[in-house]
């Protein structure tokens, strides 16, 4: 990126962080807020793949675990560039540098098929075209209390977010979804909503974790793909937390120079369940229980808090 060759220039003072603004009720960032009609036109093909998930429950692992399945277990081809480049992030857009910007939508437009795209969208604002198209969806949903503890450390890195205040006030913020792609509550929920209408895979980090071998066999059978013993060893190994830590196709360390600062707190942070236990004070884990129980009334949906 051209950012980089900018000798004597301070990346860290080359974005600066936004604040955000509202489309159809949900928090963007104003380069979203421009680009979202072409969002909303966006054309799907019949054999389009969509990882969907909400901010930090495990994206960019679901990403490499279905190129590794797409690559045939092949890790030198799964390194052929970024993840943010191998899966355009569809509602995404960015301005990088003076000259280069990042636009999900181009990317894909761009790409040959059959693609797959990653999206954090509610899924009452996936474009329309995906459901026309009948487009397999591959959801990851984690429990809210290690995503919210990932998802504050990754606004203090991530400049494209806006600053999360203190750890009670970004707590706060997450309860009433005022955060970048809202509630995760909804989205959770949506989600869970959706699946009975559409071809979607609903799976979950904690179970993953517990027993990737198992969940990568789902992944599979969605695919409707087939694989033997020793190649699935493979694709469990090289998509470990460990693995995937130094992979820098897969740690975001070879782009957004000028947006993630790693030194603050790393994209591959800990890669656990139950971290939350870390953060919360007992006030707060009262708190943030009473009120999760409220929101989750309404949903047959149980997830894991530990292991
Ligand atoms: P932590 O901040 O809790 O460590 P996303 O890709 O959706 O942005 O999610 C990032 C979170 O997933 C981070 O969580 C990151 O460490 C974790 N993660 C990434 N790869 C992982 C892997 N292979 N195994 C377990 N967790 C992983």
């Amino acid at each position: 990126m051209a950012l980089d060759r900018m000798e004597g220039l301070n990346l860290k003072q080359t974005v600066a962080r936004g604040e955000l603004r509202e489309v159809e009720g949900i928090p963007f960032t104003e380069p979203m807020c421009k680009t979202w009609d072409q969002v909303k036109k966006f054309k799907a093909r019949p054999d389009d793949l969509l990882i969907a998930t909400y901010a930090k429950a495990g994206t960019t692992w679901t990403q490499e675990i279905v190129d590794m399945i797409q690559q045939n277990g092949d890790v030198e081809k799964c390194r052929r560039a970024s993840t943010y480049r191998r899966h355009p992030f569809l509602e995404w857009f960015i301005q990088e540098s003076p000259t280069d910007h990042y636009s999900g939508v181009e990317l894909a437009e761009a790409m040959p098929s059959p693609r797959t795209m990653k999206t954090h969208l509610p899924v009452q604002l996936v474009p329309p075209s995906f459901w026309e198209q009948n487009c397999k969806v591959i959801y990851m949903a984690r429990n809210a209390k290690d995503n919210l503890v990932s998802y504050y450390h990754f606004h203090r890195m991530a400049k494209a977010c806006p600053e999360p205040g203190t750890w009670e006030e970004f707590i706060e913020k997450f309860m009433t979804g005022k955060v970048l792609w809202g509630s995760w509550y909804d989205h959770v929920k949506g989600w869970w909503k959706a699946k009975d209408k559409h071809r979607i895979l609903y799976l979950f980090y904690e179970d993953m974790k517990e027993n990737p071998k198992r969940e990568i066999q789902k992944i599979l059978k969605f695919l409707e793909k087939d694989m033997s013993q020793e190649l699935l060893n493979k694709i469990v190994h090289s998509t470990s937390f460990e693995i995937m830590k130094e992979n820098p196709m897969a740690n975001y360390t070879t782009e957004f120079r000028g947006i993630m600062d790693h030194s603050v707190s790393p994209f591959m942070r800990k890669g656990a369940v139950g971290d939350w236990k870390n953060h919360f004070t007992v006030a707060q884990n009262e708190k943030f229980d009473e009120d999760y129980k409220k929101k989750m009334a309404d949903t047959s949906l149980v997830f894991r808090m530990e292991l």
